[in-house]
């Protein structure tokens, strides 16, 4: 069973946190939320106080054990996905494989291709790194990339939140998502079967997956909506949660409830 927070009442809402992150990236939205939904975020294996995995982790094993821990904690209600980034990659085989489990599908700077050749070789790099060094020289490569520039310009606890966040993960669960990710199949032939409502969200400032190509996807989803969010990066309902909250509202109030 992987560790998760669960609080307030009504519709789950489950939140699936980024690499290399855990679910306490999600307290700054869940509290929001929280006055009319029930919120759900879980630790991916390997992460936060999630036990490490067995070797040999892919993005459709940790699916299914977010399924399992769900079912155990009893959410037998339809729930809204979100994932951002790897968590967006792990709700793609969560769709794949529990449809009939999900009500409504939230993508936060995640994209449906596979990595390219270039950016599996960054993941063999970035191994080999926590394998010699630990996660804090990884926590310094990947800062720049994991905030846009705004908020790395004006929000400096916000860097130092997202720094010591990293610097908290294992070295041994880092590395099993690495291999995991670079291993992760292409989820664009799934993005025609998502039948239920879909909300696609951009930071315009991020430079890890670019906002044409979140734009590409949710028009390749037969129900999506799109936005770009002004002065965010990668990691956008951390840097603009007020604008995260107000859309994913939004979204739940015209297209689910
Ligand atoms: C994430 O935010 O989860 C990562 O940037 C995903 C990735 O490295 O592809």
């Amino acid at each position: 069973m992987l560790a998760f927070d669960r609080s307030g009442s009504g519709v789950p809402l489950v939140f699936l946190h980024a690499f290399p992150l855990s679910r306490t990236m999600w307290d700054v939205n869940r509290s929001a939320f929280d006055r009319h939904f029930q919120t759900i975020a879980v630790d991916l294996p390997g992460f936060g106080e999630s036990g490490l995995p067995e070797p040999g982790l892919t993005m459709e094993e940790m699916a299914r054990q977010v399924a399992q821990t769900l079912e155990a904690a009893g959410i037998t209600d339809k729930f809204v996905l979100t994932g951002l980034s790897m968590g967006g990659y792990v709700a793609f085989p969560f769709w794949k494989m529990f449809a009939d489990r999900v009500r409504a599908l939230v993508l936060v700077s995640a994209r449906s291709a596979p990595d390219s050749a270039e950016a599996r070789d960054k993941r063999f790099q970035n191994i080999a790194l926590v394998e010699k060094s630990g996660v804090g020289p990884l926590a310094e490569r990947m800062l720049p990339a994991l905030l846009g520039k705004t908020s790395r310009e004006s929000h400096p606890a916000l860097v130092e939140n997202v720094r010591s966040m990293i610097e908290r993960q294992s070295p041994s669960g880092v590395c099993a998502a690495l291999q995991a990710m670079a291993a992760r199949p292409d989820s664009t032939p799934l993005l025609s079967t998502v039948s239920v409502p879909a909300l696609v969200l951009a930071g315009e400032e991020d430079t890890v997956i670019p906002v044409a190509e979140m734009k590409g996807m949710a028009e390749n989803l037969p129900r999506p909506e799109f936005h770009a969010v002004r002065g965010a990066g990668h990691l956008l309902s951390m840097e603009k949660p007020g604008e995260f909250h107000d859309l994913f509202l939004q979204f739940l109030k015209r297209r689910v409830l």
